[in-house]
């Protein structure tokens, strides 16, 4: 199956989950320009998140999700909102979210970590993750050393 299938998606493209720049206005432009827009939680607070998401939903009907940086103090009140608010397409970074997996699965949504090293792209797997996203170091902030050139192969052959 292609992504843009897996994801509801007109274009085969998720847009970065930037905190600090990507709001509810700006994953519905994402969104509405036919990609997945994502609402990047690492700069918000639990509140604020919870109204992104659903500022979000005002402005496009089409599928978009978030990304919920794990190092953040309120990432487990923020892996509770995107529950309750049904976000359909949820990507995290920084950590690891296995625990919160069965959680949002059973919330309906789609669930694509990002990772940065094979062991935890198996672990993510084996809790029920659809996807995962491998970005190597020089992705923007990422902890791991391997550059994604190496990363993609290796993940792509320890998962399916
Ligand atoms: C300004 C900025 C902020 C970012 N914030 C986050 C974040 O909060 N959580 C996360 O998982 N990734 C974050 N990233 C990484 C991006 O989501 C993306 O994975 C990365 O930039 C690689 O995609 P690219 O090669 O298209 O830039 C950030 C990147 C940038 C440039």
């Amino acid at each position: 199956m292609k992504l843009n299938e897996i994801l509801g998606t007109e274009f085969p493209i998720i847009q970065g989950g930037m905190a600090n720049i990507a709001t509810g206005e700006f994953a519905a432009a994402v969104s509405n320009a036919g990609a997945m827009g994502l609402i990047g939680a690492g700069g918000m607070d639990a509140d604020t998140f919870r109204e992104n998401i659903r500022k979000c939903r005002t402005l496009t009907h089409k599928p978009f999700g978030v990304n919920i940086m794990l190092m953040h103090p309120q990432a487990r009140e923020m892996a509770q909102i995107a529950a309750e608010e049904r976000v359909p397409f949820i990507t995290t970074g920084a950590g690891n979210p296995a625990s919160y997996i069965p959680m949002w699965k059973e919330a309906g949504a789609k669930v694509f970590p990002v990772v940065s090293v094979v062991a935890l792209a198996k672990l993510v797997a084996r809790a029920g993750a659809d996807g995962v996203i491998a970005e190597g170091t020089e992705s923007g902030g990422h902890v791991g050393e391997l550059t994604t050139m190496a990363l993609v192969p290796q993940v792509r052959d320890a998962v399916d």
